[in-house]
């Protein structure tokens, strides 16, 4: 069994504003999100099979949505959770459509896709108690021509994620 996530990979400029925006909330309560691992999550699977997992990766690579660009411009914090995030006030049309693409093929695999809302967000930091307001006005553009099936991984660093799998979203 692997914990498994679809998700939209930062390219290494976009991870690097990412968590510039997160330092400035560093603060010994807080526990950042690593670097390496910010991410926007598209659907949580959770553990799943090595025969599923193989299901997953063959409908994923039959996926043909279009790619788009997200502006990430607010700072969210979600209090149940205890988390900050990055976030839109506009969710792309195209990003909406990929996520019931995928919701549909974790259907289609006999896994029990997410029915909730879909709320796009970067989680930057979390055990986070109160909102916080940023230093500057924040303007991420985030152009998203793939996505990829991620592993969750216990290591003697903490948790890492792996991109297991990536395909293209159309021009
Ligand atoms: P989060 O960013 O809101 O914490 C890997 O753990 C990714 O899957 C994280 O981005 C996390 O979302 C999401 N995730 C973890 N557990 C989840 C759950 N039970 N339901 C939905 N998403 C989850």
């Amino acid at each position: 069994m692997a914990r498994l996530f679809f998700a939209l990979w930062p390219d290494d400029h976009t991870r690097k504003q990412l968590f510039d925006v997160a330092l400035q909330f560093k603060d010994d309560d807080l526990r950042l999100v690593k670097k390496s691992n910010l991410h926007m999550t598209l659907e949580f699977l959770g553990e799943v099979s090595a025969e599923d997992q193989q299901g997953l990766i063959e409908k994923a690579g039959k996926i043909a949505e279009e790619s788009f660009d997200i502006e990430l411009t607010r700072v969210g914090f979600w209090k149940k959770p205890k988390i900050l995030f990055i976030g839109t006030t506009r969710v792309p049309v195209a990003l909406q459509q990929l996520v019931k693409s995928i919701r549909k093929l974790v259907k289609q695999q006999g896994l029990k896709p997410d029915t909730r809302e879909y709320k796009p967000h970067v989680t930057v930091a979390r055990k986070a108690k109160k909102v916080v307001v940023p230093l500057e006005t924040i303007n991420i553009k985030w152009t998203a021509d793939r996505f990829a099936l991620v592993v969750s991984e216990s290591t003697t660093n903490g948790i890492v994620y792996r991109v297991l799998e990536s395909w293209p979203l159309e021009p």
